[in-house]
């Protein structure tokens, strides 16, 4: 049998029963329907999970291109499949035809096969490598100097670090880049804002005790005078145009902002319990490699003038103007990414790119793109991707992490921890370690409640979802996780990786038999969340999981079954669950914990 599960070290592109099965049908189509090889067919959980566990639209397309009877194409096809198939794979699978389609279902010993392989030695549902070590960057958590984080930012490093974690896990190389925000006139209006309050008698010291606070105070003050005073704006442009000249005061404030910055992004990152980062290469680190990219744009003619600035003209793909130089000389945030594409493609030899950044810069990052590929850094399309995200509020409006606004970061997190501590005082007032256990559920609330939602729509934080320890929620499933520890504890053995035996021969339960059809599933949820970079359907993948397993846990007995065979598949299965919510929740970056 395949190795359908990931726990061995063997390179597998068909690493499951899915992909076998969609490969089958490809040949089938190849060797017998050649005119019709390029069929988009689908191959997908059914809408009635009593229809079977795959369903192919596959003879209704056939039907349709040859004038047939989607029935008796099923018919022909089906005998087809099984002769193809020859790791008798298949065979694991009974194939049927209903409305056109052709439907699959797990026969009991694939999924005792299955069962055993989850519970065998050191566990299974570990990485792939399908991935094939292929080289990605993830971007995310992309802080601008100076400034606190806003929900955006946080959004991106929860989304960000669940990508990277699902790349890694299908055995890719992924390393990930915060690409700090350091550099752009904004810069040059904090400078002269810091200037102009040393000068009015203002203290470093002042600034130093919370510099990210202090500085953006600055900042923020001084373009709300800009809107009366535009002579605020020239002097910014000059000591930015200093700056980006290597200016040795501007220079070494500047050196001091990004430092300062540095640490505190460094403190959130812990906050949010999210992986170190491999790369912290802000945007000044490509200052010297833009010249180069306004040389490459020249030699195409792809650069105009326009009002004194230098452009990039994409109105033929109804994209706009894109500047690359403005007016008086100072680089542009869209050049500088160009510079770091051609630096992460060329030197450090990313075959993809990830940007996890709102979907307000949505055109950027389409301009950017296009000229990237008119300028040949990128070959084809799908080497950059920028991996969007809508909004998250609360109901009564916008998440600021900025001073004196609604809720920051820190006040989100120690607050949903509050909230969950007074949660465990009511049902559980005797737990050791409290405090962590509450910060455990805490992060796990915040985190699965952005990770549950399809990226790209926008969501509203409402504490009665988030902690909804009933419901769809990170403590949920955490709490599944939890009464799973608990019956394990109770046997106080490990579960019997062999149980086997006569469990064949008896009749499962539908609570069973359900659960072991949905743990049979969990690689392609996996797979299902990589291809689109969509973590929620994991999330998804894990309720309905959780589900299954609390009906099933309701329907039998386990610690009292009298018949010990019976009793052993039961205890495997629950440990088999345990293994698969541990597994799936570390892929979202939450901790699946022993006891809460
Ligand atoms: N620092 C930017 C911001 O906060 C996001 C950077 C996104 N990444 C990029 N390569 N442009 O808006």
């Amino acid at each position: 049998m395949r190795e359908l599960w990931y726990n061995n070290g063997e390179f597998m592109k068909r690493n499951t029963l899915r992909n076998y099965i969609q490969e089958l049908l490809i040949d089938v189509l190849k060797s017998d329907f050649p005119l019709h090889a390029n069929l988009d067919f689908s191959l997908a959980e059914p809408p009635n999970r009593d229809f079977g566990d795959y369903a192919t639209n596959l003879p209704l397309l056939l039907a349709k291109r040859t004038g047939n009877k989607p029935k008796e194409v099923a018919k022909t096809l089906i005998p087809r499949l099984q002769g193809l198939d020859r790791d008798r794979e298949a065979a694991f699978l009974e194939a049927s035809e209903r409305a056109g389609f052709i439907n699959f279902r797990f026969y009991p010993e694939y999924l005792l096969k299955i069962l055993a392989q989850i519970n065998a030695d050191g566990g299974g549902f570990r990485a792939s490598q399908a991935g094939g070590g292929k080289k990605i960057l993830v971007e995310y958590f992309q802080n601008n100097v100076a400034k606190p984080p806003h929900v955006g930012h946080v959004r991106s490093a929860v989304i960000g670090d669940s990508i990277l974690r699902i790349l890694r896990y299908l055995g890719y190389a992924a390393e990930s880049d915060t690409h700090i925000g350091d550099w752009g006139t904004q810069f040059g209006i904090l400078l002269s804002a810091y200037k102009e309050f040393i000068n009015s008698g203002g203290e470093r010291t002042q600034i130093a005790s919370s510099p990210i606070e202090e500085l953006n105070k600055l900042y923020v003050v001084t373009t709300q005078k800009i809107e009366d005073q535009p002579e605020l704006l020239e002097k910014g442009k000059q000591e930015f145009a200093k700056l980006e000249k290597g200016d040795t005061e501007n220079r070494s404030l500047w050196e001091w902002f990004v430092a300062v910055s540095a640490e505190d992004f460094e403190k959130y990152r812990v906050l949010l319990d999210i992986l170190p980062f491999d790369h912290a290469l802000g945007e000044s680190f490509y200052l010297d490699k833009m010249p180069e990219v306004l040389a490459d744009t020249k030699k195409l003619g792809l650069l105009t003038e326009s009002e004194g600035a230098q452009i990039v003209n994409l109105e033929d793909k109804k994209l706009g103007v894109a500047i690359m130089v403005k007016s008086d000389g100072a680089t542009t945030y869209l050049l500088r990414d160009l510079a770091t594409i051609k630096h992460r493609i060329s030197r450090q030899k990313f075959s993809k790119i990830l940007y996890v950044v709102d979907s307000r810069q949505a055109h950027h990052f389409q301009q950017v793109f296009e000229i990237a590929s008119r300028l040949g850094y990128v070959k084809g399309s799908g080497m950059l991707l920028h991996v969007d995200f809508g909004f998250m509020s609360l109901p009564e409006g916008a998440i600021s992490t900025r001073k004196g606004s609604v809720v920051s970061l820190k006040n989100l997190i120690e607050e949903t921890q509050k909230r969950t501590l007074q949660i465990i005082e009511e049902k559980n007032p005797s737990l050791p370690k409290k405090n962590m256990v509450a910060r455990q559920v805490a992060l796990a609330a915040i985190k699965y409640f952005d990770l549950s939602h399809n990226r790209k729509s926008d969501i509203v934080f409402r504490w009665d979802e988030v902690l909804d320890f009933e419901g769809n929620s990170g403590p949920y499933l955490q709490y599944a996780y939890v009464r799973i520890s608990g019956i394990l504890r109770k046997l106080g053995q490990p579960p019997p990786a062999q149980f086997a035996g006569r469990v064949k021969k008896i009749a499962f339960d539908q609570t069973e038999m359900r659960l072991l059809r949905k743990l049979a599933k969990f690689p392609d949820a996996v797979e299902d969340a990589a291809a689109d970079y969509m973590p929620h359907i994991i999330c998804t993948y894990l309720y309905e999981l959780s589900q299954d397993f609390n009906s099933f846990y309701e329907a039998v007995w386990v610690l009292k079954e009298k018949d010990k065979e019976l009793k052993n598949f039961r205890i495997a299965l629950i440990a088999a669950c345990g293994t698969a919510i541990q597994r799936g929740l570390g892929l979202l970056g939450i901790e699946a914990i022993q006891e809460m």
